[in-house]
């Protein structure tokens, strides 16, 4: 005989319980955000020290674990959500996108196929078609979504090597003298997922030709045209490029016309990375700059988790060739035949997984709150603070802007004329550490041309003037501070 309480979940009491203290937990955290340390200042394996070794074997009550949360998780806790967190690409777990989190971890829906939740299917279909539309993108372009842009390149990559009719998803490419190298070209700029994406299909990583940039750090067409005429010579197969709409460094644009006329020309399948900066696409007037000969293009990535306020993951790939991509992961085992696969569209034929999350809630609430007018007027507010600041790096005779700001990342220096590039980078090195240690706000670094650079990326829904303003403040008083130690040395 089965006991008289069966072991469940909690009562919908208790949620609603606990659940009000969540939401006033969460309430209360975006109200005092500004007060946390943007960079969690806790030491490599304090959080763990901290935690049992063991899960516990007998239940513990939620008050008490939420009570852990705040003392024993929060303090590891790097904000991304604090206005003032201006390092990698500033991101925001916006409160539509929290809500929409919530709902779907409710739902707790498994998209694989149409049948297996139809609103998940079509919604996430409308949504990418909102977005697509947005983005002056024409209905030739499918749009799935994955969980990263990783994910989504990994993807355009594999179809692009579908495309080429190489036979390889049946034959693999092993053992096989008829295979010659297949090549990818990206920019020396381009992100590392590109590469990481070549290697995981077996293209090899001598493979991936990086091509030269231009001084603004674009890809430069002209050195594509003659990588692909030097490999095609020597016997290679060109198969794919990638050129970027906001690169990881700097967010400068690759010139998409002549790369995507060229990659037509030459039977080339072209991926644009646009994670970042292709969400500025949905600004008219930046479109053409951004996007004039994405026609021609063949995939493109964009994540609403970057610069569309909708929180972590969720990144979009659109191809024109969804039957392609479909061709090189369709898989149906009998457990997944539906009686209307053939007029639906099951997501688990777009890619490697099989399980999908709901994602495409909370993109839709996103964008049915702010609306396309909201979106467009964060985004200019970003660009706007943005370009401030660079003219802040421009006006003054200590700092040195190293490169463009098309968008919303600066990438500058100090650079007092008495150091040398070394002591300089040294410098920034140390600055870029005194301002992250403030907790007050947190920057990261790449290097340009061989030189430590620092970025102030802005993409953080709450940040204001005042945080932009005060990262200046932070950065020259440690400037002022660390520049007379640099100089005695
Ligand atoms: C241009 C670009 N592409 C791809 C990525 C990878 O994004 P994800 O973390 O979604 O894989 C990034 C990450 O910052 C990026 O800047």
């Amino acid at each position: 005989m089965p006991d008289s309480t069966p072991p469940t979940d909690f009562s919908p009491d208790q949620f609603r319980r606990h659940g009000h203290a969540v939401v006033e937990w969460i309430a209360d955290y975006l109200a005092t955000i500004d007060d946390y340390p943007v960079l969690s200042p806790v030491q490599p394996g304090d959080i763990r020290e901290a935690l049992p070794a063991r899960a516990p074997e007998a239940g513990e009550p939620l008050d008490r674990i939420l009570a852990d949360f705040d003392q024993l998780i929060v303090p590891g806790i790097t904000h991304w959500n604090h206005p003032s967190f201006f390092a990698y690409f500033a991101i925001s777990g916006s409160v539509p996108g929290i809500l929409g989190e919530m709902l779907a971890a409710a739902l707790n829906v498994n998209g694989m196929l149409w049948k297996a939740s139809p609103s998940a299917t079509e919604l996430e279909l409308t949504t990418m078609d909102w977005l697509r539309q947005l983005m002056g993108l024409s209905d030739d372009w499918f749009g799935h979504i994955n969980d990263t842009a990783s994910i989504s390149t990994l993807l355009a990559l594999a179809a692009a090597r579908e495309a080429a009719n190489l036979d390889i998803r049946q034959r693999g490419m092993a053992g096989r003298a008829d295979l010659p190298a297949l090549r990818l070209y990206t920019s020396a700029q381009s992100h590392s997922s590109v590469e990481k994406g070549a290697l995981t299909l077996g293209f090899g990583q001598q493979n991936v030709i990086a091509i030269e940039t231009d001084r603004d750090f674009r890809m430069r067409a002209d050195r594509l045209a003659a990588a692909i005429a030097s490999d095609r010579a020597a016997g290679h197969l060109p198969v794919a490029a990638v050129a970027t709409i906001g690169t990881t460094s700097t967010t400068s644009i690759d010139p998409l016309r002549p790369i995507a006329e060229l990659c037509q020309r030459e039977g080339v399948w072209l991926h644009v990375d646009g994670a970042y900066g292709g969400a500025a696409a949905i600004l008219p007037e930046l479109r053409e700059r951004l996007f004039d000969g994405i026609e021609l293009a063949d995939s493109l990535v964009v994540n609403p988790h970057k610069w569309l306020f909708t929180p972590v993951d969720i990144s979009a790939l659109y191809t024109r060739h969804p039957d392609i991509l479909k061709r090189a992961f369709s898989l149906v085992p009998e457990y997944l035949v539906t009686a209307e696969q053939d007029e639906v569209v099951n997501l688990m034929d777009y890619g490697v997984q099989l399980g999908r999350r709901f994602r495409a809630l909370k993109l839709w609430m996103v964008m049915r709150s702010f609306g396309a007018e909201g979106l467009r007027e964060r985004l200019r507010h970003h660009i706007a603070l943005a370009q401030r600041f660079a003219a802040w790096v421009d006006e003054s005779a200590a700092w040195q802007r190293m490169a463009p700001t098309p968008l919303s990342t600066v990438c500058f220096r100090a650079a007092p004329p008495s150091l040398s590039a070394e002591a300089q980078d040294a410098l920034n090195e140390q600055i870029m550490a005194a301002v992250n240690a403030s907790g007050e706000a947190f920057l990261s670094h790449t290097k340009l041309n061989d030189r430590f650079t620092l970025r102030l990326a802005i993409g953080n829904i709450r940040t204001e003037a005042r945080h932009v303003a005060r990262a200046w403040a932070l950065l020259n008083e440690a400037l002022e501070r660390l520049s007379v130690g640099a100089l005695e040395r």
